[in-house]
């Protein structure tokens, strides 16, 4: 289970309730009986493989056991009128209320928001409903209410807003009878980020919400979307360091990344980085600006690292495991550029805490957490040995969660 380790009591701290049971009391709160359904949906770190997904490359996440939980029960059948969605969240104080049948999904390369009447939270509900809807027909006339309960912090890199959107698609995809395969509805939720939130992102979050085995990592190939589970030794717990930095995805550099590898990939005559294979042609400075090189040297040594540390986890080598973190951290901090102080400062304390094999930044940079191998039975003692050194760098209260890898949306 999930323990956190802090200034402040974490999530999933033994004796506090979990999502799963706050869902359940909220529901039984606001509508006076229990929940017909529960939807559990964890949040996400990447081992290795930044940047990579929407290069068409190989990225290494596991799912964690921090968790959202939706309660929900499906709506009587209509007699008359329409249905309709509507969803409470813990965090959030008005409801996401969305009439069926939604609006259709934008046209395909439209600009986000296209047909978004919801923005905040609730755009991500209702981006989920559409997409579900249109792949629901009739079926979506049905109704359903439901209750979310977290343990994710939002907007801190764990996938909060992955684990959202996969949620709303498992309840879409029971009410309306649609059945459920993790890939189809990790591509669901991403045109929902993409087309109606309005989040150009990649699919790696999605997919490893919805695709996730307990136990295991998930090497993923973004080019044919191939899934195989890499065991993580029991050996070792995968600790979550929040630096407590915070930063919006969709204000984020983020963009001009993408930008950059593609006039890095146009500048090297592939279609995509991924094509490059496992190095840079021998006259690739010549042919790119200096950031591009970056940027593509990044890409392509990232690819070989994801090779290279799921190998290590297989063989149960964590020495060889944990030094492939480090250098990944050295080439998201100097190459690709969208690491920040505190990640930096977070991954120095852990590599000099005991038990840790290695340590890097995860998800889209800047802001958020940090994730380190540390010895299972190292683990207290690496938390204690990374909160005081973290606070005197940066003056800011870290909390380090202790996680396992666990299954995807059930
Ligand atoms: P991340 O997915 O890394 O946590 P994002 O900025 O991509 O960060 O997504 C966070 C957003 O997802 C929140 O601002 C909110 O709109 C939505 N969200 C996620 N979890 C919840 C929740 N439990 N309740 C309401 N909204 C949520
Ligand atoms: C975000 C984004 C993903 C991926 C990642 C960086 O989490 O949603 O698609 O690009 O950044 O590896």
């Amino acid at each position: 289970t999930a323990g956190g380790v802090g200034a402040t009591p974490a999530p999933g701290s033994p004796g506090t309730p979990g999502a799963a049971e706050r869902a359940v009391a909220a529901f039984v709160r606001c509508h006076g009986a229990r929940p017909a359904y529960l939807v559990r949906s964890p949040g996400r770190v990447n081992l290795i493989g930044e940047h990579t997904d929407y290069n068409g490359g190989l990225c290494l996440p596991v799912a964690i056991d921090l968790e959202l939980c939706l309660a929900f029960s499906p709506s009587p059948r209509a007699t008359s009128g329409h249905g309709f969605v509507e969803v409470l969240s813990e965090h959030r104080a008005a409801p996401a209320r969305i009439g069926l049948p939604p609006p259709p999904p934008p046209e395909p390369g439209s600009p986000g928001r296209a047909g978004a009447a919801q923005s905040g939270w609730a755009g991500y509900v209702e981006g989920v409903v559409v997409m579900a809807a249109s792949v629901a027909g009739a079926a979506a006339s049905r109704g359903w209410y439901g209750t979310l309960a977290s343990d994710l912090p939002l907007g801190a890199g764990l996938s909060s807003s992955a684990a959202l959107e996969l949620a709303v698609a498992r309840a879409c995809a029971v009410v309306w009878d649609t059945g459920w395969d993790p890939i189809g509805a990790a591509r669901l939720a991403q045109r929902a980020e993409n087309g109606w939130v309005g989040a150009a992102t990649g699919l790696l979050d999605q997919i490893a919400c919805a695709a996730a085995t307990a136990g295991h990592a998930l090497e993923i190939d973004f080019r044919d979307l191939t899934v195989t589970a890499v065991t993580v030794p029991d050996s070792v717990v995968v600790a979550v360091v929040d630096t407590g930095t915070r930063r919006e995805l969709v204000t984020s550099a983020y963009a001009q990344r993408r930008a950059e590898c593609e006039r890095a990939a146009a500048g090297l005559g592939v279609a995509s980085l991924r094509d490059l294979g496992d190095r840079l042609p021998a006259d690739a400075a010549r042919r790119l600006d200096p950031v591009a090189l970056r940027r593509a040297r990044h890409i392509v040594t990232e690819n070989t690292r994801v090779r290279e540390l799921a190998d290590a986890l297989r063989r149960a080598d964590l020495p060889r495991a944990g030094a492939v973190l480090l250098d990944g951290h050295r080439s998201i901090r100097d190459d690709f550029e969208v690491s920040g102080p505190e990640l930096d400062a977070a991954v120095e304390v852990c590599r000099n805490a005991p038990g840790c094999h290695g340590a890097r930044m995860t998800g889209g940079g800047f802001a958020g957490c940090v994730i380190a191998l540390v010895d299972a039975d190292s683990a207290a003692g690496f938390a204690r040995a990374v909160v005081g050194p973290y606070r005197r760098r940066t003056g800011r209260d870290a909390v380090i969660h202790r996680c396992v890898p666990v299954g995807g949306t059930s």
